[in-house]
C-alpha cells in the first residue's frame, strides 16, 4: 500500500514504548547489500531484547524484495522493524501477544556529489545514550537530539564523545586515518556494529593499510590527517572539520577517496 496509508495500532509498544528493532538495507542497482549480514544483526538485536521473531530469513528477504520490487526503485533503501506486538499500556511483556512487522521503501538519500569531494563537517556531541548502543533499537531519542544539536551547530553530522572518547556518529560509525593506520572504536556495547563499518574494515585491510579497532580520544580524531563516516546511507564521506576546526587539509583526502571507491565496488559486486 502506499506509505501514507500505513495504520500503526495506538497500543503497539513500538509506539508506546519504543519496545522493538529495526534494520534499513540498501539496494543497489536491483540487489540488495549484505541482506544477511542485516538480518543477522536484527536477530542479535531482537534476542537481546528477547523479543521471538517468527519469521525466517527468507520470509524477511521476501518482504524486502516484494517492497523493493513495488516501489520501482532499482537503488533504493528498506527500512523494517519488528515490535512487541499491540497490548494493554504495561511495562512488563505481554503474554501470548505476536510481534507486529512493519516496512518500507524510499529512495535513497545519498550525499552530492560536492559533499563528497569537499568532505562535511561534523559537531562533537556528548554521548549520553544507554550502555547497549549496540542493539538497533527503534528508540533512537538521544541520537535524535545529538543529531539536531549538531545541525544546528553547523554540522552535518554529530560525533559522539563517551568520557572524552569518540564512539560514532547519530547515524554513523566514525573512522580516522594517520598516515597508513585507519582506527575506529571497537565493535562492543558501545556502538552500532554497522554492517558498512565491517566492509570498510575489509576493504581497508586489502589495501593494505593498518587497522585498530581502539577507543581513540577526540584529540586523535582532531589530529588526525583524515576522517571519514560509514553507513548505509553515507557509505564512506570524508569529514572537513570537527567543531569547525578543519581535518588535515580540510577536505575529503586521499585514503577515504580509495575507500569510498573499494567500497563502491564491493555493492557492485565487482570487487
Ligand atoms: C548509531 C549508528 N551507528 C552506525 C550506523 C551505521 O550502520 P550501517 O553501516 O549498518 O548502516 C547507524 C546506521 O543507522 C547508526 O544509526
Amino acid at each position: 500500500m502506499p506509505l501514507h496509508q500505513g495504520r500503526v495500532p495506538v497500543e503497539d509498544r513500538g509506539y508506546l514504548f519504543g519496545d522493538g528493532v529495526y534494520e534499513v538495507v540498501r539496494r543497489y542497482a536491483g540487489r540488495f547489500f549484505r541482506l544477511g549480514e542485516h538480518l543477522a544483526r536484527l536477530r542479535a538485536s531482537a534476542a537481546a531484547i528477547d523479543l521471538a521473531v517468527p519469521w525466517t530469513d527468507a520470509d524477511l528477504a521476501a518482504v524486502c524484495e516484494t517492497l523493493a520490487g513495488r516501489s520501482g526503485l532499482e537503488d533504493c533503501t528498506v527500512y523494517f522493524q519488528i515490535t512487541r506486538g499491540v497490548a494493554p499500556r504495561a511495562h512488563a511483556f505481554p503474554r501470548g501477544v505476536p510481534p507486529s512487522i512493519m516496512a518500507f521503501a524510499r529512495a535513497v538519500s545519498a550525499p552530492s556529489a560536492a559533499q563528497r569531494a569537499e568532505g562535511v563537517p561534523v559537531v562533537s556531541v556528548t554521548d549520553d545514550r544507554w550502555g547497549r548502543c549496540h542493539i538497533k533499537s527503534i528508540n533512537l531519542l538521544a541520537n535524535v537530539l545529538a543529531k539536531e544539536k549538531a545541525l544546528e551547530a553547523g554540522g552535518f553530522e554529530g560525533l559522539f564523545v563517551r568520557d572524552g572518547i569518540v564512539t560514532e556518529g547519530t547515524v554513523s560509525n566514525a573512522f580516522g586515518v594517520r598516515g597508513r593506520t585507519v582506527f575506529t572504536h571497537p565493535a562492543d556495547h558501545r556502538i552500532l556494529h554497522g554492517v558498512t563499518r565491517a566492509a570498510v574494515l575489509e576493504v581497508a585491510a586489502a589495501e593494505g593499510l593498518d587497522v585498530r579497532e581502539e577507543p581513540r580520544p577526540l584529540g586523535d580524531f582532531l589530529g588526525a590527517d583524515e576522517v571519514f563516516l560509514s553507513g548505509t546511507s553515507v557509505e564512506v564521506l570524508g569529514v572537513s572539520m570537527i567543531d569547525k576546526k578543519p581535518i588535515g587539509a580540510g577536505r575529503t583526502g586521499p585514503v577515504t577517496t580509495a575507500l569510498h571507491k573499494a567500497f563502491v565496488r564491493l555493492t557492485r559486486g565487482t570487487a
